[in-house]
């Protein structure tokens, strides 16, 4: 054992009874003041767990009104972050400023500055999250990012260190509430997307521009996080694929419903042979399963690992105290180990720093899944034959057939079908064959199938 180490055992008893840990919470929108709220009313719980008190010193926030109405006099309130990030009695500095640009020069400047770093941005490290860790293990500081990842669920926690002994299989997760919620709404009302989402900003649920949510790239930042961690590879934004839901549409829902399914904006990461899985888009998954009963905001994540089987985390991914609750956990877990030895505290992506993998994530042309597929044809004799026909010939095998009358009058039906795995690039082709017969009268919908067990 090295001296380094022994001093760093010793040091925690000294430090609870010196002095509070000191935090700068920049900016202090909705998860900001749920922090200062949360740490101020378990002030001594979290003191009796930590070890030492933490107290948030100062705030920065442009509003500066805003800040006062919430801190009191409890705290400093400045409008300049920097002046926190230049203030050496601050310990832990939390960005809470969101978006890739300040956040990040911010972000950065802390961890020069010695600062243990603590973020519910996930936009910032699912696109510049390997330059920040390799700035805080040089460093030798800790970033924590609990709540960058469905909000209050300690999913990160759960992944880096509870299923640590586990050669995780896959992850699968409802970790967009927004969308969760839109798609519940149409599922219930039979509402077509545009009109959920409409009563969704209305009810303040979906932000004015909702973007990053329909479109599937906010769960894409969350997926490419827990892919990471629960792969030990490195954040890898730019190859997953995304695809939020604005195309779905209603009937689709039903029919899925008719076939004992519910359509879910599911972020998958998943290992195979060949590579990894990273990917978001609505996916069918059987109704029976428990994260297909997940209604509303509210998010959920199932993790299969080899050792522990099937693992499911339910709860809110969002809002003030929910997120707060994961961040006050990033400082207390700073709190204890701020004085370790930083060789030895967890690894920011649950695997060392130099094992890594280089596994690569997969086109999506070679990802094999199941599919929905719907076409709307000439209800003529030999339609469905043709069409089953070009799916042997793609060697794609057919699950379940379902016709319906179209809804877009008579001479015309709904065909559904439900196929067995099949890798993508081949499902595309049988597509394109399939969409130039003169029989079929729509663009072809095809949504993405798993069955999660
Ligand atoms: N916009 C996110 C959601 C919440 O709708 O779940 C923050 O990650």
């Amino acid at each position: 054992m090295t001296t380094r180490s022994v001093a760093a055992k010793a040091a925690p008893r000294r430090d609870a009874e010196a002095k509070p840990i000191l935090v700068g919470l920049l900016g202090i929108g909705t998860v900001g003041s749920g922090t200062f709220k949360v740490l101020q009313r378990n002030l001594e719980e979290i003191r009796r767990r930590a070890g030492r008190a933490i107290r948030i010193a100062t705030v920065a926030d442009l509003d500066q009104a805003r800040a006062r109405s919430v801190v009191g006099d409890a705290a400093q309130v400045v409008s300049d972050a920097r002046q926190v990030l230049a203030d050496p009695a601050i310990d832990i500095v939390v960005e809470l400023i969101g978006g890739t640009t300040t956040a990040k020069a911010l972000v950065l400047e802390a961890i020069a500055s010695g600062k243990h770093v603590v973020t519910a941005n996930k936009a910032l490290l699912a696109v510049h999250g390997n330059e920040i860790f390799a700035a805080a293990h040089a460093g030798g500081v800790m970033v924590g990012f609990e709540a960058a990842v469905a909000g209050g669920i300690p999913i990160i926690k759960a992944l880096r260190e509870g299923l640590t002994a586990n050669h995780i299989e896959w992850v699968a997760g409802i970790v967009n509430g927004t969308t969760n919620f839109i798609l519940s709404e149409m599922r219930d009302k039979g509402l077509d997307f545009g009109s959920v989402l409409k009563e969704a900003q209305r009810l303040g649920y979906a932000e004015a521009d909702p973007t990053f949510d329909i479109e599937g790239i906010d769960a894409a930042h969350k997926a490419t996080i827990m892919c990471a961690i629960a792969f030990g590879v490195p954040m890898q934004f730019d190859k997953a694929y995304v695809e939020g839901i604005t195309k779905l549409s209603a009937t689709d829902i039903r029919y899925a419903e008719q076939l004992g399914y519910r359509i879910k904006l599911i972020a998958m990461a998943r290992r195979s042979e060949p590579g990894i899985e990273l990917r978001v888009h609505p996916t069918l998954i059987p109704a029976r399963r428990l994260i297909a009963n997940v209604e509303g905001a509210m998010n959920a994540v199932v993790v299969q690992g080899d050792a522990v089987g099937t693992t499911l985390y339910y709860g809110k991914g969002a809002g003030a105290e929910p997120t707060a609750s994961a961040v006050v956990a990033d400082l207390v877990d700073i709190t204890r180990l701020h004085t370790a030895d930083p060789d030895h505290r967890v690894p920011h992506l649950a695997f060392q720093p130099d094992a890594l993998a280089a596994t690569p994530i997969l086109p999506m042309d070679e990802v094999v899944t199941a599919y929905y597929l719907r076409l709307r044809v000439a209800d003529q004799t030999g339609v469905l034959s043709r069409i089953t026909t070009i799916l042997a010939e793609h060697d794609i095998s057919i699950d379940a057939v379902l016709q319906r009358e179209s809804a877009h009058g008579e001479g015309q039906t709904d065909l559904i079908i439900l196929t067995h795995d099949t890798r993508e690039g081949r499902m595309n082709q049988a597509i394109a064959t399939m969409q130039a017969l003169p029989t079929v009268l729509a663009p072809i919908v095809r949504i993405r199938k798993e069955e999660l067990n």
